[in-house]
This record gives structure tokens, sequence and C-alpha cells, in this order.
């Protein structure tokens, strides 16, 4: 059976890996259990449980906590993860780093997505502690970066995420800004955990992009999010601007980019990337509306 240890297994996207990888021996300390600035203890637990390879999706994940706490970002985003990359390559262990589309600044805006060897223009805290933490851990050639874009899930319950506080708010008839020139790409959690299972149990190495397969602006993402579950929520009023207007009014000057994901979808053997509207069917087959109302 093949070992793996994770750090982050209790997050939104580790807890779905574990779920999905029932065909593997999982090593998932907790937070309490293991405290990632105890680089120590990291160590010794990597040598004393010698895994095949170890799975880093832990971190700050949220930008706005990245902005107010930039110090901890690039500790846990950076600086913990290169040094287990450091650890893995001297024992031999495959490391994969979990980044994300934040490492671009989405201007200007391109439909086509990002590609893998598009050179990274971070604008955020939490994107330049990504792009770093991406530098720091391929350092070593044993390091697979899956970048990853907005994951949804329907039944973490330690954080929300875009959709369920899309849905929220529609069930508060609150209007919602939906954004004409912004593309991008989400992706179910589910999807996403079972495709970055494959690239670390096949030992692909390197960066790959996963994200939904097909690409829309957030405007038809969230039109599209609205007639599915027209049916449990009432329909929203849409307010539809410009990346510019909507940087104007909040002073949110960064764009959500959307990754290409061409160079995953030629593997042969991968599981396919749903297009956005398998990715909210997936998702409604297992949400709960009334935590919604
Ligand atoms: N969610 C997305 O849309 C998305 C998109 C692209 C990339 N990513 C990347 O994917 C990874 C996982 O994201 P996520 O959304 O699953 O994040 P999350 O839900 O916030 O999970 C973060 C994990 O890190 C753990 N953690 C935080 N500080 C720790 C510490 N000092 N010691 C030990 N563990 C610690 C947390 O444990 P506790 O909860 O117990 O504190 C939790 O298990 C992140 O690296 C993120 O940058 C996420």
């Amino acid at each position: 059976m093949d070992r793996i240890l994770i750090f982050g297994g209790s997050g939104m996207l580790g807890s779905k890996l574990l779920e999905m990888g029932e065909d593997i021996e999982w090593i998932a300390p907790t937070h309490k259990a293991l405290d990632l600035h105890d680089l120590d203890a990291v160590e010794t637990l990597i040598l004393e449980t010698r895994p095949r390879a170890i799975i880093y999706a832990a971190g700050i994940a949220r930008p706005m906590e990245a902005e107010t706490n930039p110090e901890e970002a690039y500790f846990l985003n950076t600086n913990c993860p290169g040094r287990i990359a450091a650890i893995s390559n001297h024992e031999g262990i495959q490391f994969c780093y979990i980044s994300s589309n934040a490492v671009f600044d989405g201007l200007p805006a391109t439909q086509d997505g990002y590609r893998e060897e598009d050179k990274p223009f971070p604008s955020s805290v939490y994107g330049k502690s990504k792009y770093a933490g991406e530098q720091a851990t391929l350092a070593y050639a044993i390091t697979l970066v899956p970048r990853a874009i907005n994951i949804f899930s329907s039944t973490y319950t330690q954080r929300s995420d875009f959709v369920r506080r899309l849905i929220t708010g529609w069930s508060n008839h609150k209007i919602t800004t939906a954004i004409t020139d912004e593309f991008i790409n989400p992706i179910y959690s589910s999807f996403a955990a079972r495709s970055i299972l494959y690239l670390v149990k096949n030992r692909y190495r390197g960066i790959l992009h996963i994200g939904g397969s097909d690409i829309l602006s957030n405007r038809d993402f969230v039109r599209l999010l609205a007639d599915k579950v027209a049916h449990f929520v009432p329909r929203p009023v849409l307010e539809e601007i410009s990346f510019a207007t909507w940087k104007a009014r909040t002073g949110n000057a960064n764009r959500s980019p959307a990754l290409s994901t061409q160079r995953y979808l030629a593997l042969k053997e991968a599981p396919h990337l749903p297009a956005s509207a398998e990715s909210i069917d997936a998702f409604l087959k297992d949400y709960d509306f009334t935590i919604a109302a």
C-alpha cells in the first residue's frame, strides 16, 4: 500500500484527499498534534514514518489572512514547505506542494487561461508567498506542484467558499455583483482531490494546472450557478460590472486568473477535469440547502 504523509489533512482540500484516497495508508497529523512551526518535530515524523510521498496541503489559504499576517503566510506557504522539500529530497521521498492561480495577477485578463510555462506575476501577499513556496520546493527535482483554482466544497464545515457564500447570500435576497471581464475555471473539491491524487500516485513532477475544463467569466459562472439552484433559493438580482468598477469600489486590485488545463488534459490515463456545469451538479448532489436558509 502506498504510504503518504499529508500536512493540512483537516483542511478543505486535505480532508477531501483523505476521503478520496481509500487505497492509501495515510499519515495525517492534526494541527494540534503537530504544529508546523516545530520543524524538528516535522523532520522526526518524516524520518520515523518514512512515507513514499508527502503532500503539503497546509498553509494560509485565504488571501485576506495573508494580507493581515504576512509573516505567518511566508512561514507556512514558503519556508516550511521549502524545508520539508529539502528533507524529502535528501530521503528520496516525492514531495507535493499545492499551489494556487494567485501566482498570476490576472492582468491583462485572458480567457485562454495562464499556462504552466507563463511567468508568474503575483500581486497579493498570498500569491507572492505561494510563488516563493513554488520556487523553494521546485528547487528539488522530487517536487510536484499542482496549481489549483477556486476549489469549492459542499460539506466542509470549518470554512465556507465562494459558491456557498453566493447561495447563502441569495437565500437572504442579497444582490450579487458579477464581474464581466474576470475569467475563472472553478472546480468541485472531489474532482480536484482525485486529479491531485492521480498525479501523486503516478509520481509526476513539476507544475500542472488543475481546474475546470471550461473557462468562463465570473458573471457567466454566477449565472450558471443561479440557474442550477433556482429550485432551492430565490433567483438572485445580479449587478453586472467590469473589473475596473469592482476595483474602484472595493479597492481590491487582485483579479482572479483562469488556468489553462491543457497540459493535464493531455495526460492519457488521468481522471477527467469537469466543466463548470458538471462541478456544480456534483456539488448539488451533496449540498444541504437547509444550511443556506
Ligand atoms: N481552497 C482553494 O480554493 C485553493 C485553491 C488553490 C490552492 N489552494 C491551496 O491548497 C492548500 C489547502 O487549501 P485549503 O483551502 O484546504 O486550506 P484550509 O482549509 O485553510 O486548510 C489549511 C490546513 O492547514 C492546517 N494548518 C494551518 N496552520 C498550521 C500549522 N501551523 N500547523 C499545522 N497545520 C496547520 C490547517 O489545520 P487547522 O484547520 O487544524 O488549523 C488546515 O488543515 C493551501 O496551500 C492553499 O494555498 C487552495
